[in-house]
């Protein structure tokens, strides 16, 4: 069998991201801009994006960020609290400021703090989301203290994912950045009402590489990674096909100095070679024909979008992913796999 030496899709989108704000964003944005059409924005800004109007206003700040002639829609999403307002928020999605609206239980992960402590109370909420057709993105972890970590996905599954499907029956529900082997079994079960993302980073390292030689700040994010029975069941649904499974980074980047810290953060920052990382997992499976699926249809489909019209091409030749890049305030940011080297590169 001769090897591809290149492919061509349509235009990919990213159905997770963290641009932040001010001159992380402007570090950040171009990555990302340049390799996908669209990008599903997330709200978990120091100050959430939970009202419409702040949504407006960082949608145009993103714009204002963006480098000259790169074509690039942010697809903006409202940060749920116990406090929504359903009118502020179908508004937002009738005029098409909001795309959807993120579940963060209050303390699961960076910015969180303003989460939803109990989704009961969000009931009038997502009868509206349902009634409109508005989905609803959701970090699938609990926040239990006594749930252990590497459980917290897992336990959310039945504690709060099933019983909100049963209870909106019409909600359409995005379970983000699937970390285990219960969660591709449960989305599979559920039918097309329901999709989910995976990271780049979820399909290349497991628990273990976490403590590999020591402690690696760079490899911690939440869900955190799992064993590798879980990594390698979610590279069985990536390259599937399957239309329920979609791309999103989940790219979250952190200054090197909030990550090598006595208490660091979460996020893993995979934007500089996003398409690319993706792309070497579907060659190791041999599925660089399901590729186009995961990176540019299936999530489209969910959305009710058509495919970006413009295609990309990867080609198979080794570059070097950079060692940092350097934000305007003069932090630095760490790239997954800083260094190393990919064997598939995006065309210019
Ligand atoms: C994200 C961040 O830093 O905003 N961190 C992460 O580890 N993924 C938040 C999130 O998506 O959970
Ligand atoms: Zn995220």
């Amino acid at each position: 069998m001769t090897e591809t030496k290149q492919i061509t899709l349509h235009r990919p989108d990213d159905w997770h991201v963290h641009l932040r704000d001010g001159q992380m964003m402007q570090a950040v944005l171009p990555f990302t801009a340049k390799q996908f059409g669209r990008a599903i924005v997330m709200p978990n800004l120091a100050d959430p994006v939970a009202t419409s109007q702040q949504a407006v206003a960082y949608r145009e700040r993103i714009y204002a960020t963006l480098p000259e002639g790169v074509k690039f829609e942010p697809l903006m999403t409202a940060y749920l609290t116990d406090n929504t307002d359903a009118k502020d928020l179908a508004a937002g999605f009738k005029h098409g400021v909001f795309c959807a609206a993120k579940l963060y239980p209050a303390g699961a992960t960076t910015n969180s703090a303003s989460g939803v402590t109990d989704i009961e109370k969000l009931s009038a909420v997502l009868e509206c989301m349902e009634d409109i057709g508005m989905p609803l993105l959701v970090h699938g972890e609990v926040t239990d203290p006594d749930i252990d970590l590497f459980d917290r996905e897992h336990v959310f599954i039945d504690r709060v994912m099933k019983p909100t499907l049963n209870r909106h029956q019409g909600l359409k529900v995005v379970f983000e950045h699937i970390t285990t082997s219960a969660a591709v079994d449960f989305v599979r079960s559920q039918g097309p009402r329901i999709g989910a993302t995976i990271t780049a980073h979820h399909l290349m390292i497991n628990r273990t590489d976490i403590f590999k030689g020591g402690i690696r700040p760079h490899l911690y994010c939440l869900p955190v990674a799992k064993r590798e029975q879980h990594r390698l069941a979610l590279r069985e649904a990536a390259t599937s096909g399957e239309s329920q499974f979609f791309l999103g980074t989940d790219t979250a980047p952190h200054a090197i100095s909030a990550k090598e810290a006595a208490c660091g953060c979460a996020g893993i920052f995979t934007a500089p070679a996003a398409v690319e990382l993706y792309a070497q997992v579907f060659d190791e499976e041999h599925a660089l024909d399901k590729f186009e699926a995961f990176a540019s249809l299936n999530g489209p489909k969910f959305y009710g979008l058509a495919p970006n019209a413009e295609t990309i091409t990867l080609i198979r030749e080794a570059w070097v992913v950079p060692d940092s890049v350097a934000v305007g305030d003069g932090t630095l940011v760490l790239p997954f796999k800083a260094g190393e080297t990919l064997n598939w590169r995006l065309s210019d």
